[in-house]
């Protein structure tokens, strides 16, 4: 099964073109400039009806939902937030009705986001799933939803179907949209950014050995900062959270905004900086933040944009094609799962099995 890769996580990082391209099909309404999502199970009316949108789920899959409460405060113009699923099922959580809760899950088996599903329908709350697995339980209990279709994962590590998970929050954010405010150009040109993503996922792919060079000298630390900036920082959260867990480096992601505010004591020549530049309204913002690093002899790497010119002595950057503002978030994340890989891979660990983890915990 493995196919000549030597570990599924790989193979399932460069499945991601071929993985977008089926999350995508027959999904894109070019007439009506939105997204066709048929198992929502949820009437226009209703849908229009939400105050409020709030997502769930674990892990990774929480910090997806913060990029997807971005894309739907963003395209929709509805407050969104995301919360572990873990923490809202123990707070007793009040579930209002006219609040849209979302299940994010590549298993549809984890326990704690089935529960919250549980607790939101005992409640008379209505809840959709983004889910991988067909027919698992969460995909069972949920009113409706966006099935993933990245196809099965073995690697504890998600990639593929994070990256489908950012893709269903693109969709649900533009279907939203378009039944609020967003205009009809505004969603063909959300539509255009959907189309290119495969194509550029794989030229991300294709700049491994970079990648693999930067990862080494991280695998070398013993501590790292990940830093991003509103859209940059759920890319940030996942980042570190993958070189965790299979490099067992230790990292941090940090809103850039906030590095002055108590972490840049922590910068020296031995702590890296793993810096999220998007080609955005921030980008002046954020490399002026990476000047502050460097200013501390701190070492960094910039994920950013083709195009964007850094001017910082020593950098490296990483470069990913420009997609839409809203919809870079998806790609810019795709080099920090490379670096993640390659640094486990430095530092000889157990890459698709790392150690304490499971694919999915299904136990309390
Ligand atoms: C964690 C896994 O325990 O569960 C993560 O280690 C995963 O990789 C998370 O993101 C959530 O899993 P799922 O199946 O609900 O997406």
């Amino acid at each position: 099964e493995l196919s000549g890769h030597e570990h599924y996580m790989l193979k399932e990082m460069q499945e991601q073109p071929a993985a977008a391209e089926t999350c995508l099909r027959g999904r894109l309404d070019e007439r009506f400039a939105t997204a066709r999502l048929d198992g929502l199970g949820l009437e226009p009316r209703e849908l229009r009806s939400f105050r409020r949108v709030k997502i769930l789920g674990c892990g990774s899959a929480y910090y997806v939902g913060q990029l997807g409460a971005q894309l739907i405060e963003e395209l929709a113009r509805i407050p969104a937030d995301a919360e572990p699923a873990s923490e809202f099922r123990y707070r007793q959580p009040i579930i209002e009705h006219d609040t849209l809760y979302v299940a994010v899950s590549q298993s549809g088996e984890t326990a704690d986001t089935a529960f919250a599903v549980n607790e939101i329908r005992r409640k008379g709350g209505r809840v959709i799933g983004l889910v991988n697995v067909v027919g698992s339980t969460i995909a069972r209990e949920v009113d409706g939803g966006i099935y993933l279709h990245a196809g099965p994962e073995v690697a504890v590590a998600s990639t593929k179907a994070l990256t489908n998970m950012g893709l269903a929050f693109a969709l649900l954010a533009l279907h939203l949209g378009r039944l609020h405010d967003l205009s009809h150009a505004d969603g063909q040109r959300i539509l255009r950014g959907l189309k290119a993503i495969p194509e550029q996922i794989r030229r991300i792919l294709d700049a491994e050995d970079q990648v693999a060079a930067a990862a080494r000298r991280i695998a070398s630390a013993s501590s790292a900062f990940y830093i991003g900036r509103v859209r940059g920082f759920p890319v940030a959260r996942e980042g570190a959270q993958k070189l965790k867990e299979i490099s067992y480096v230790h990292a941090e992601a940090y809103q850039t905004s906030e590095l002055k505010h108590g972490p840049l004591a922590l910068i020296d020549e031995a702590m890296p900086t793993i810096a999220i530049i998007p080609d955005d309204e921030l980008t002046e913002r954020n490399i002026a933040a990476a000047e502050q690093v460097l200013a501390r002899r701190g070492p960094v790497l910039a994920i950013t944009h083709e195009g964007v010119e850094l001017d910082l002595p020593g950098v490296e950057s990483i470069q990913v094609p420009k997609n839409e503002p809203e919809l870079d978030p998806i790609l810019l994340t795709i080099p920090t799962q490379m670096l993640a890989y390659h640094a486990a891979l430095a530092l000889g660990h157990d890459i698709d099995k790392p150690r304490n983890l499971a694919k999915s915990v299904t136990v309390e």
